[in-house]
């Protein structure tokens, strides 16, 4: 256990939690779902969820991974003898390599824009950047070449370990990314007809609320958290016993709920303002940065240096989704991570394929009314990562004694108190109650 690699400083944890966090679901995924749910609705719920639910799961996580200071599997099979609690591993590995399958996909689109950014010719007279976005998405061999590149990147970061590869990378990336954040929302705002947007995403339109918009909220907020997969539990296993986890988990949980809350308040003011529709799909912050950019005075060159922040945000997820699949699938063998980390990397591009050719070749397709991209985000989101987090919130709250939670809290008893009711009763209750809306009357 002492040859295991720990976090060298707080901040450090902090923002490699976050860096995992914040990534994709924020910035790209956020947008386009609150695009095509009604806005404010689908917004105030994802908050909601975040807070409510979302966060104590956080706390429940690092708790459990903390205390195990090994991978999930071998740290519930610890925890919690004969028991079969350590499925939620198992389960985290499904969903971490599914979501990674089509993850690496968009991280391909950020190659393909980062490639053509380079030369300059996404901006300037004349592109049409929903047309650009599309004859990406469609080429086959540009995709599926991009995705593959994008899996290397991560499998090269993470041969090189916890401190060295995250560590460092996360401390001056992610605040730079926040800036320029703040720099497009400022444009953004200032464009005329931009308060059509902020509308959008403040003034509520109930009759978007509906169960299916419930529960694609509660799986957003999983989502963007990391939550219910056991990528939370693998980090803070890396955690040393001193630091407090509630404060880190409200801090992952704050940035994740601003980037999120920014990154539409760039896009939906744009959207608004320049004509284009918030129903955009899965392109809308493809489209969209770009034609902020185009707006701002040396549009092209920081638009460059835009992607390559998000690419960074994008990988930093990426990692943790991979370094879960990998250290479940080689557990206490740590001789053979080089080997495993590729076999493994290689599976979860061969299972992506379908996905980045379902915007191009295999359009036709669809699995329950949804392209095969669509359909796998679905069973992670909103259905693997809702279980996942139930069992864990149920594990924390009932198999734990208060005596350890107590402990490995380290709060005050209203902050405790709070964190035991929701694990026990609201979390579990709510999704449950969600799933079984969803199901029976949606
Ligand atoms: N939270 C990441 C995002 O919002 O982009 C996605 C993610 C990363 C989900 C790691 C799950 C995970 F284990």
């Amino acid at each position: 256990m002492s040859s295991r690699d720990q976090f060298t400083s707080k901040i450090g944890f902090i923002l490699a939690a976050a860096g995992s966090a914040i990534g994709l679901g924020a910035i790209w995924k956020f947008p386009y779902m609150a695009g095509t749910n009604g806005g404010s609705v689908f917004i105030i719920l994802f908050v909601l969820c975040t807070i409510l639910i979302g966060l104590p799961i956080l706390i429940a996580e690092f708790m459990i991974g903390r205390r195990g200071q090994k991978d999930p599997i071998t740290s519930f099979k610890e925890q919690a003898p004969n028991k079969p609690w350590f499925m939620i591993g198992w389960i985290g590995l499904v969903a971490c390599g599914l979501i990674l399958s089509f993850y690496s996909v968009v991280g391909g689109w950020i190659l393909s824009y980062i490639l053509r950014a380079v030369s300059f010719s996404l901006t300037g007279q004349g592109v049409n950047f929903s047309t650009l976005f599309t004859d990406i998405i469609s080429n086959p061999w540009e995709v599926l070449i991009a995705q593959a590149a994008f899996m290397l990147l991560t499998l090269f970061i993470v041969q090189a370990g916890i401190k060295n590869g995250i560590e460092t990378a996360s401390k001056w990336m992610m605040p730079i990314l926040f800036l320029f954040f703040i720099l497009l929302f400022i444009r953004s705002i200032t464009l005329d007809g931009a308060m059509e947007g902020v509308k959008f995403m403040f003034v509520p339109d109930w009759s978007y609320l509906s169960g299916d918009t419930l529960m694609l909220a509660l799986g957003q907020a999983f989502f963007s958290l990391s939550i219910g997969v056991a990528a939370m539990i693998t980090y803070a296993s890396y955690l040393s016993k001193k630091e407090k986890i509630v404060t880190s988990a409200v801090n992952v949980a704050s940035m994740n709920i601003a980037i999120s809350l920014l990154a539409g308040l760039v896009i939906f003011p744009a959207v608004f303002a320049l004509g284009f529709s918030p129903t955009e799909g899965p392109g809308l912050v493809f489209i969209m940065i770009p034609a902020v950019f185009e707006q701002l005075p040396f549009g092209g060159f920081l638009l460059l240096v835009f992607f390559i922040l998000l690419l960074f945000a994008t990988v930093t997820s990426a990692i943790a989704l991979l370094e879960v699949v990998v250290s479940i699938g080689i557990r206490e063998k740590t001789a053979q991570r080089k080997k495993a980390s590729w076999l493994l990397a290689s599976i979860i591009f061969i299972v992506g394929i379908p996905s980045a050719l379902s915007f191009g070749i295999l359009s036709d397709i669809t699995i329950f009314e949804r392209s095969i991209f669509d359909f796998v985000d679905y069973v992670t989101s909103a259905i693997l990562m809702p279980i996942g987090a139930f069992l864990t919130s149920i594990f924390a709250g009932y198999y734990y004694s208060k005596k350890i939670s107590r402990e490995e809290m380290q709060a005050s008893p209203i902050v405790y108190n709070c964190w035991l009711f929701i694990v026990r009763y609201v979390a579990p209750l709510s999704i449950a109650a969600i799933f079984i809306n969803k199901v029976f009357f949606s």
